[in-house]
């Protein structure tokens, strides 16, 4: 499949864009600092915290999983039995589904932070996919 070229010069704290890569949904998402700093606080809940697994990329493995901060991409495809999760945003005044931010995915019942990696005891065994990806400029993306 060819690369996709996203802009996200318009994409809002807080807010996804969906595009399609190789048949795929991929998410692009722009996190506030609020959420930046949350996720530093609740590795003790996730399966593989720092992305240790042998599929992420390089550039997934901290604890953004991102190349930049606030710029987070994954493929929108549970990695339990292949469900779409839904996308829960900046809820910090309650939490839906047992998070306060982040991705649920309704089949059966995984829950991924906002950098998406799992929560432990749910069924879905690893974090969400980080496509391969390069900025080709602050606010266009290079997917593929
Ligand atoms: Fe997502 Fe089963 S497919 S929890």
């Amino acid at each position: 499949g060819a690369p996709v070229e996203v802009d996200i010069s318009k994409l809002e704290e807080g807010q996804m864009v969906r595009v399609e890569w190789r048949g795929k949904p991929v998410w692009v998402v722009r996190r506030s600092d609020a959420v930046l700093k949350e996720l530093g606080g609740h590795d003790g809940q996730l399966r593989d915290p720092s992305s240790a697994e042998p599929q992420q990329p390089g550039y997934a493995q901290n604890e953004f999983r991102s190349v930049k901060p606030e710029i987070f991409l994954a493929v929108g495809i549970c990695t339990h039995l292949g469900c779409s999760p839904t996308y829960l945003p900046n809820t910090f005044s309650e939490q839906v589904n047992g998070i306060s931010s982040g991705f649920f995915c309704p089949c059966h019942g995984s829950k991924f932070d906002m950098a998406g990696r799992v929560f432990a005891g749910v069924p879905a065994p690893l974090n969400l996919v980080v496509p391969p990806h390069t900025f080709l400029d602050d606010n266009t993306i290079v997917v593929g």
